[in-house]
């Protein structure tokens, strides 16, 4: 397959995937830094470690740049972060024409985004992930965002970057965790909007993208993919009046799952990994309210189960999740509203579900991994 350079260029989105990545980067480096000549990259100390060697080293037109660090994990996503970032961009002087390049997965994208968009408010930023989570989804829409009192995401902005960078080299230094975790976003963007996508990504053998020399062809393929479809559903709904909330499908189990993970659990799970439980829950309420065939159902839950594992949750886990459910902000009247589908490739969004159908579809997990 050959990979557009430019998978999409509007006013929405630009992402750069394919083989010239670099140079395009490059080449708009060059163009931005002529305008001002400052240049910020924020890390945090993984990608400092592990990716900004090969950034420097493809793009030596950044090598006399401001370096920028945090602490790596999503507690970065701080208000003081924040605030020592824009410190650091006045102490250094920087105008509303230099240049802040996001180098990590969604927590740098998040806070580097939000604080270039409100720095003089607002300066260039480029997106460049290196986490498949970031590179499927949070570096890509213009979403941007700080946590605030134990809330996510609750100040933040829509803010676009100058590009986002699609560089499939940063996943050699990801476990399968962190790819796992990417990839149920990647099935996610599939089962909501692209069948055809949902037919191939089912067709593949999962041991052939967890080989221990990834295969990064193939991983390029799934992120251009999922990446084109993403920009697709942003620039026809922006600011998530409506259609963008496709987007949500598993997520709003899944965030509830991700919460039990964290406070329960001895194991936190990834957010994706969390996601993909949500994905499967929402799988059963779809069947049940917007009619998914028995058959895709199943298919669903095999290749989730395969290649997710099972986290067992128990008898008493199910009124922990209901209870993080109740916090949700889509619930009203005791109903909770849900995007789902009714066949792979086509979500509904703002489908009601009562608390003994989400009840069900925990059971339906439950008896799924059997470890109750
Ligand atoms: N992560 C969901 C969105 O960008 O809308």
């Amino acid at each position: 397959m050959q990979f557009p350079l430019k998978i999409t260029e509007t006013k929405i989105s630009t992402v750069i995937a394919g083989s010239s990545v670099w140079d395009s980067l490059d080449g708009l480096v060059a163009e931005l830094i002529q305008k001002d000549g400052k240049v910020f990259i924020l890390s945090d100390d993984n990608t400092a470690r592990l990716c900004l060697p090969l950034l420097l080293d493809k793009v030596k037109g950044l090598q006399r740049s401001v370096m920028l660090n945090i602490s790596p994990g999503e507690s970065g996503k701080n208000p003081e972060n924040a605030i020592s970032l824009w410190n650091a961009l006045a102490s250094g002087e920087a105008s509303r024409n230099s240049l802040l390049i996001n180098l990590g997965g969604g927590v740098v994208s998040d806070l580097g985004g939000f604080v270039a968009s409100t720095y003089k408010r607002g300066i260039p930023f480029i997106n460049i992930p290196t986490t498949l989570m970031a590179m499927a989804d949070a570096a890509i829409g213009g979403k941007t965002a700080i946590n605030l009192q134990s809330v996510k995401n609750i100040v933040g902005s829509f803010s676009l970057p100058e590009a986002t960078f699609l560089c499939p080299e940063f996943l050699s230094t990801l476990n399968k965790s962190h790819l796992l975790s990417g990839l149920s976003e990647i099935f996610k963007i599939s089962l909501v909007a692209d069948k055809s996508f949902w037919e191939y990504l089912s067709s593949l053998d999962t041991g052939q993208l967890f080989s221990k020399q990834l295969n990064l062809p193939l991983w390029e393929e799934l992120i251009a993919r999922s990446a084109m479809m993403k920009c697709k559903i942003v620039e026809a709904d922006f600011f998530e009046k409506d259609s963008r909330a496709v987007l949500n499908f598993g997520h709003t189990i899944g965030h509830a799952i991700e919460s039990l993970s964290f406070r329960d659990k001895q194991m936190p799970l990834t957010h994706g990994e969390a996601i993909a439980i949500g994905i499967l829950c929402e799988s059963y309420l779809s069947m049940h309210q917007c009619g998914l065939e028995e058959k895709e159902f199943r298919r669903i839950t095999q290749l989730f189960i395969s290649t997710f594992g099972d986290y067992g949750i128990t008898d008493k886990d199910i009124p922990v999740i209901l209870g993080f459910l109740n916090q949700d902000k889509k619930i009203r009247d005791g109903i909770q509203y849900f995007t789902l589908i009714s066949s792979p490739g086509k979500a509904m969004i703002k489908q009601p579900c009562d608390r003994d159908q989400i009840i069900r579809s925990l059971e339906f997990y439950r008896n799924l991994t059997s470890k109750h």
